[in-house]
């Protein structure tokens, strides 16, 4: 009764463009609905100023046809009996935030064209929806579609200008990339949608931000058929059996291929194609596959120096390196322990040298924390680091990786000084990296089912 007299009160004070033509604000700066009558007032408001929250014991169907922009956000989260949520006219709502939706199966916001967030988490009897299907009239910057019902997301079709983060969706079964370019600044990220066969790349053709995909273990064959460029970081690690790149020009920031299928076609060619100036890292027939590679360098910032982009894959090498496809949580505590123990090396190792002769070293030591990939790799690099040589080079047959260990090993006195600069150069980079991405991807992995918003 109060709530409904203070809504009352809210629609007084505004002036009256017509009927069902009210712009509505509360005082409180928020409205949350707990029955069918508060949804009939909410929707005599063509503009609503505030946010809009529903009530965990809130009703079962929320049609907000009538009203056409949200000033403010749509949040809705815990809402045991809610099976339905639409609007025909809404427009404009700054986000769309939906949490533990049990039973939602009915979501349709067609007429949306301006919102900068997308959230969706836990809807698992969501199977398909209809939203923003015609043209945006602003950069939407977020999308994240996780542990969901959807089987396809064909109404996706606008770049996103910062995340867009597609996972843990059981029911999805294809994807395409509906634009040429990912910009600097923007990453998209699909992992652990074990059910998406279909993966269509073939209108992308510049890549200045991120792409990641991994743990999508239906994905047989990627054909990059238009792919020209990467200025950013392309990160593909799975069961993969056909990946091709047949346009591919130019590399100046990352490529990173993994997969436990036979790609030598793409990996030979990789080698053989003088152009490719960045860092790549291709390996097939691979043993143990990076589950929850930490990328977020090219996605966050502009940072696409070619050091960054060896920082990033040295980082991954290190969690593959030592785990058993563990958690997220086990490989990103065994990387951070990788780290550290290559930080404490390196130091007993520059301290060794300084004061004792180079032969009073620890060789043993070195050995135990320096174990590499022994899955067929090629890669090359031609950065110019500190050290002016490339030090991170493996050769055709894999024999000779390098790491920032190996080059502290004793048997290189003469490449000391020059190694040493890289490595502290590298460690450095290498940790907050490192951090950054496994606290992303832990989040995402805080239990099997549920996911957490994040703050
Ligand atoms: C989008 O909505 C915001 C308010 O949320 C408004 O300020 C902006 O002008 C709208 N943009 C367009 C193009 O309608
Ligand atoms: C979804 O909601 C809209 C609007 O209330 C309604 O017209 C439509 O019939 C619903 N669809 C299903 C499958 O329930
Ligand atoms: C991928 O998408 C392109 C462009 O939309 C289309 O022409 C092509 O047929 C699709 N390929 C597959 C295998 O679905
Ligand atoms: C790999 O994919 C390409 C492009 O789709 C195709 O032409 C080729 O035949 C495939 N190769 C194999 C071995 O399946
Ligand atoms: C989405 O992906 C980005 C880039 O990988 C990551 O930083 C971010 O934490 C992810 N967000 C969620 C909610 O998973």
């Amino acid at each position: 009764m109060l709530r409904a007299a203070a809504l009352l009160f809210i629609l007084a004070r505004v002036p009256v463009k017509g009927v069902g033509a009210v712009d509505c604000a509360p005082a409180s700066g928020s409205l949350t609905i707990q029955t069918s009558s508060d949804v009939t007032s909410l929707t005599a408001c063509k503009t609503f100023t505030g946010n809009v929250l529903v009530a965990a014991d809130g009703p079962s169907t929320i049609d907000l046809t009538g009203l056409t922009s949200i000033i403010g956000n749509l949040d809705i989260e815990n809402v045991n009996a809610l099976t339905s949520l639409s609007s025909s006219t809404l427009t404009a709502a700054t986000s769309l935030t939906l949490n533990n939706l049990p039973v939602l199966s009915n979501l349709s916001f067609p007429a949306l064209a301006n919102f900068t967030a997308l959230r969706w988490f836990n809807l698992p009897n969501l199977e398909d929806c209809a939203v923003a299907t015609g043209a945006l009239s602003a950069e939407v910057q977020v999308v994240t579609i996780l542990n969901t019902g959807l089987r396809s997301l064909e109404w996706l079709t606008w770049p996103v200008g910062s995340h867009l983060n597609i996972s843990s969706n059981d029911e999805l079964r294809e994807f395409s990339i509906p634009y040429s370019t990912i910009e600097a600044g923007s990453a998209l990220t699909l992992t652990k949608n074990p059910a998406l066969s279909s993966f269509n790349v073939s209108l992308l053709s510049e890549i200045y931000g991120g792409l990641q995909i991994y743990g999508n273990n239906a994905i047989t064959q990627l054909s990059f058929n238009a792919l020209a460029a990467i200025g950013g970081y392309l990160q593909l690690s799975g069961t993969f059996n056909n990946v091709t790149m047949p346009n591919l020009d130019g590399i100046n920031g990352a490529l990173r291929v993994e997969t436990t299928g036979d790609i030598d076609a793409l990996c030979d060619n990789l080698l053989t194609n003088k152009q490719l100036n960045g860092h790549y890292d291709c390996t097939s027939n691979s043993q143990k596959l990076i589950m929850n590679p930490s990328v977020t360098a090219f996605a966050s910032s502009t940072a696409t120096s070619t050091a960054t982009a060896v920082a990033v894959t040295i980082s991954t090498t290190i969690s593959t390196s030592d785990g058993d496809s563990g958690t997220s949580m086990m490989i990103s505590n065994k990387a951070k322990a990788g780290i550290a123990v290559a930080v404490i090396l390196f130091t007993f190792f520059v301290v060794a040298c300084t004061i004792f002769c180079m032969r009073r070293r620890s060789r043993r030591k070195v050995k135990e924390i320096a174990p590499i990939n022994k899955v067929k790799s090629t890669s090359r690099e031609n950065l110019q680091l500190e050290s002016s040589q490339p030090a991170f080079v493996l050769d055709k047959n894999g024999s000779a990786p390098g790491s920032p260990l190996e080059l502290a090993s004793p048997n290189t006195p003469p490449e000391l000084d020059g190694a040493g600069g890289w490595s502290r150069n590298e460690l450095a980079g290498v940790v907050p990296i490192e951090m950054d991405g496994q606290h992303g991807v832990s989040e995402v992995e805080t239990g099997p089912e549920r996911f957490e918003l994040p703050a």
